[in-house]
């Protein structure tokens, strides 16, 4: 009997052991925004025993004991509040452009030059999955490649415009949205235009500004790192945050693997005076929130007091997000005196710094949410089924408000067409019965999957490690480009109709001319 008990408890102990997998994360990005959401992923992985180490900015407070972190030194300015309100314009598209890639140079040298990191990769620990983010660097991919790790991209918003090709999907303008534009699945022949030379002007800029660097950096400390894109079609999955729900029925190869959501955890009732207010709130909430990257006070004055006066003109109670709360900072002294006094009407309007998002849109009462159709706040509003009036500002924004203007989620607005008519008009359409029954229809085929979208998450992470001998790369990463166009083939075939036209010319042309050869004779 002892015997028995004492190889069942060998028996899993052993299994424990042997699923127990060794993960490295690396997020050299410092956005928090993007953080936040890997967060909740690795923080599952480590639920489920497996053994974490991370480098990112973002140590984790109360982390389990089987959770490590190697924390970033703060060399780059953090994003959060940084970043002003303004229309979209191709020279804010320009710059933001210029902006991430700058960022993924630095990111790859602040990454590099950490004693931790420099030390980690000495001692060579084995990993048995190495999870790097696929954002605006490459640089992270040296690294698992010095490990020797098998490697799983994670992202948090559609695919940035420099991934497609090492993943062989085929970007295609006429049904694709864009990252960085505005215009959906059905896009003008404007908008293809402008997509066509933004795709090439935008993976040019990524690289020489970043990839090209980051290569050299590499170099650097390493003397054998293969060219980063070819690591980068070594990439075993994809996890990326999107869901067809929501983005539209896409081609993806098989280790493209679609999470949408994966980081929304169940709503925690509301508690405090925030409570109270949702609660006495008898028409309901409307939650506005820019993210957290967005300063709320660069807004224009006649747009911010746009914004209150539609607070003033509806029924219901508003939270909004704000950066800053000091009231007696320009530019709120110079709002008229009437929507100045709605700032400190506790009954009417809820402003916060912080504001517990997800618990907010989980709540009966919220009603809509004004958003600046960032992927995470937009997968959260779909999770709760919340409709959304989206203001795109920059990055992935256009064409998630695009999404979610098709998916029927919400409808959207410019910054530069933000005016109380147009955003009374925009929060009224999403109120209607019909539109939130269709968003309410939305958010059941969002949650109807096969695997949550954590769960799967976690299950092609550990897929990954469990047969990490074999590529699941879509062959057509590597087909050559005049192949997957076929223009070899379309030599071939012009090459014969042109052999054909000169024989029949030879064969059938001749007597002809043989005979006004006659004629004239
Ligand atoms: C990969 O192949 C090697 C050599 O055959 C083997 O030792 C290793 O266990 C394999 N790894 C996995 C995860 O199957």
């Amino acid at each position: 009997m002892r015997h028995i008990l004492k190889s069942v408890i060998l028996f899993t102990s052993l299994i424990c052991y042997s699923s127990s997998l060794k993960i490295l994360g690396i997020f050299p990005f410092q956005g928090k925004s993007h953080f936040i959401i890997a967060r909740v992923f690795l923080l599952e992985l480590a639920r489920r025993g497996h053994d974490i180490t991370v480098i990112s900015y973002y140590p984790e407070k109360n982390a389990p004991q089987n959770y490590h972190d190697i924390e970033l030194e703060k060399k780059t300015v953090p994003t959060e509040d940084t970043l002003p309100i303004k229309n979209l314009s191709y020279w804010s598209v320009i710059q933001t452009s210029l902006y991430l890639t700058t960022m993924g140079k630095e990111n790859c040298e602040v990454l590099l030059a950490d004693k931790r990191v420099q030390n980690l990769i000495k001692q060579k620990p084995k990993f048995d999955v190495v999870l790097v983010e696929q954002f605006n660097s490459d640089c992270a991919l040296g690294l698992a490649y010095k490990l020797e790790a098998p490697v799983v991209g994670v992202t948090n918003h559609i695919l940035m415009p420099w991934h497609y090709r090492r993943y062989g999907i085929s970007y295609n303008p006429s049904y694709m949205t864009f990252h960085f534009l505005e215009g959906g699945t059905k896009p003008t022949l404007y908008q293809r235009i402008e997509r066509v030379i933004f795709d090439v002007y935008i993976r040019m800029v990524y690289y020489l500004i970043s990839q090209r660097p980051n290569q050299n950096s590499l170099a650097e400390y390493f003397d054998d790192i293969p060219p980063l894109e070819n690591l980068a079609r070594e990439i075993k999955f994809l996890l990326i945050s999107q869901h067809f729900t929501l983005t539209g029925s896409c081609l993806l190869p098989a280790n493209v693997i679609e999470v949408g959501g994966y980081h929304v955890a169940n709503a925690k009732p509301l508690s405090g005076d925030i409570k109270k207010f949702v609660e006495e709130a008898d028409a309901g909430v409307i939650y506005i929130s820019f993210g957290s990257t967005f300063k709320v006070s660069t807004m224009e004055k006649h747009k911010m007091e746009a914004v209150l006066e539609v607070i003033a003109e509806l029924p219901y109670r508003f939270i909004w997000r704000w950066d800053d709360v000091t009231k007696d900072k320009s530019p709120y002294t110079e709002l008229r005196s009437d929507l100045r006094s709605l700032l400190t009407n506790k009954k009417k309007l809820y402003i916060s710094t912080w504001l517990p998002q997800v618990d907010i849109l989980g709540h009966p009462k919220t009603m809509a949410f004004f958003s600046h159709a960032g992927m995470g706040g937009t997968s959260e509003a779909i999770h709760f089924g919340v409709p959304v009036v989206a203001m795109p500002i920059l990055g992935d924004q256009p064409a998630n408000a695009a999404s979610i203007e098709e998916s029927g989620l919400g409808v959207q607005i410019s910054v530069s067409n933000l005016n109380k008519e147009n955003l009374l008009a925009a929060i009224k359409k999403v109120l209607e019965p019909g539109f939130r029954e269709r968003v309410k229809q939305l958010n059941r085929a969002w949650h109807d999957r096969p695997m949550s979208s954590l769960d799967t998450a976690v299950y092609w992470t550990e897929y990954a490690a469990r047969n990490s001998n074999f590529t699941f790369r879509s062959l057509a990463a590597d087909v050559p480009l005049y192949q997957f166009y076929h223009i070899d083939v379309a030599f071939v075939f012009i090459s014969i109709f042109g052999i054909v036209i000169t024989a029949c010319k030879l064969l059938f042309c001749r007597p002809k001319t043989q005979s006004i050869k006659k004629k004239r004779n």
